[in-house]
């Protein structure tokens, strides 16, 4: 957001203790390497980078990107390090993440085959 006087209205504050070598973090998106400012979450990092697509609905396959940027819609869910379902508004970038895109439902668990019987069944 822009003010009347033409500067931004917010500024970003550096990372705590952070130096310019340290400023930013290098990340990966979709394999795509990026550098991208610390001491913001993985989806305020990934829209500062220009992404704007982070996820696929599982029943249209429609786009998806971070609505509320607080934890509530979860509309930014990605993966990050190989786990699924990851809000990235709620998760801190650091160096060295690989982040992917969710499409769709994330993968299920392998089912365990040798489950004891219960009084149930299986
Ligand atoms: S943007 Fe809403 S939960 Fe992350």
């Amino acid at each position: 957001m822009i003010s009347q006087t033409g500067y931004p209205l917010f500024k970003p504050l550096p990372a705590e203790g952070a130096t310019p070598e340290t400023a930013l973090a290098r990340i990966w998106f979709n394999d795509q390497p990026l550098a991208v400012p610390t001491g913001r979450s993985v989806a305020a990092a990934l829209l500062a980078a220009g992404v704007s697509r982070f996820r696929a609905t599982p029943v249209s396959g429609s786009p998806r990107a971070p609505y509320c940027m607080m934890g509530a819609c979860f509309e930014c869910l990605v993966e990050i390090d190989g786990v699924p379902s990851r809000q990235s508004c709620m998760v801190e970038v650091k160096d060295g993440m690989r982040i992917r895109s969710q499409e769709g439902a994330r993968d299920l668990p392998p089912v365990k085959a040798d489950l004891p019987e219960t009084v149930h069944g299986r």
